[in-house]
């Protein structure tokens, strides 16, 4: 598996599984643009190390929930880059509660970020990919979208909005050799699960039958996978990495 010659593009990569997806495909060869919205230091410390393993790479920081924002940072990256040609939608937040109690700000904050966030970084950088006629899209939903959750309505609709975006995108770009398709991780630990209480990690572990929480280069293996061209004939699809916990498609 090689990407050497590709640029890749990973919202969210500052941190958590958007860092060991920046440092997989860098390993891999690409070069690597290290998206975040405001934590500048965690970007420039992956960055740091993408070098250190001898890769190259670039932060390039914006928020994905602001279409302005995006469409002029990508076209910056597209022409100082000649395109990109891997784009991970990775950039995601929760703001839980239950239904009944959700300001409509929770709401949309999460839709605007965690779907509209793909909907826009995507259509800011995929002409590139079509006039190239290769291109990777690889959007993070999450074992939520699948399940549902009970105080995560607004969470849960957006990852399982993902799904429907990237099949319809897939069916979009095929003709233009550009795949598109999901990760859908299951309990992950990073920043967004660490303040899970104890007692809730373990009812959480209790549900997994491989018995553990996964890990970010978990998640990036998978990642890595569909950005390559072993996975060229793969589009539309979710792979699932989340320890058994849910085993439908
Ligand atoms: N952890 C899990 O168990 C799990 C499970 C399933 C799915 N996922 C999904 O995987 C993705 C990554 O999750 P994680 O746990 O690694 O999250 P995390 O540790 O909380 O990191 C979130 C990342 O997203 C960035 N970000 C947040 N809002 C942004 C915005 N508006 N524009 C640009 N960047 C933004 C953050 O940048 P800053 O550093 O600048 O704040 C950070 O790099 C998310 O989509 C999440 O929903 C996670």
């Amino acid at each position: 598996m090689t990407l050497q010659g590709k640029t890749a593009l990973v919202t969210g990569g500052s941190r958590g599984i958007g860092e060991a997806v920046c440092l997989r495909l860098a390993r891999l060869g690409a070069n690597v643009g290290v998206n975040y919205i405001s934590n500048s230091e965690a970007a420039a410390r992956v960055l740091e190390r993408i070098r250190a393993e001898g890769g190259t790479g670039f932060t390039a920081p914006f928020d994905v929930s602001d279409p302005a924002a995006v469409q002029s940072a990508v076209k910056d990256i597209i022409a100082d880059h000649d395109g990109i040609d891997i784009l991970v939608n990775n950039a995601g937040i929760t703001r839980d509660g239950l239904m009944a109690r959700m300001k409509d700000d929770a709401w949309d904050q999460v839709i605007a970020t965690n779907l509209k966030g793909a909907f826009v970084c995507s259509k800011a950088a995929m002409r590139p990919m079509m006039k190239k006629r290769w291109g990777r899209i690889i959007n993070m939903t999450s074992v939520i979208g699948f399940l549902g959750n009970a105080g995560q309505v607004n969470y849960a609709a957006a990852k399982a909005g993902l799904v429907g975006l990237t099949k319809s995108m897939a069916r979009e770009l095929a003709g233009r050799g550009v795949t598109v398709n999901c990760v859908a991780p299951g309990y992950i630990i990073t920043d967004m699960t660490s303040d899970l209480p104890g007692d809730i990690q373990e009812a959480v572990k209790a549900q997994i039958p491989l018995g553990t929480l996964g890990t970010p280069e978990d998640v990036a293996g998978a990642v890595a996978f569909l950005a390559s061209a072993d996975a060229g004939y793969m589009t539309g699809q979710t792979l699932h990495v989340n320890g058994g916990m849910y085993m439908g498609n």
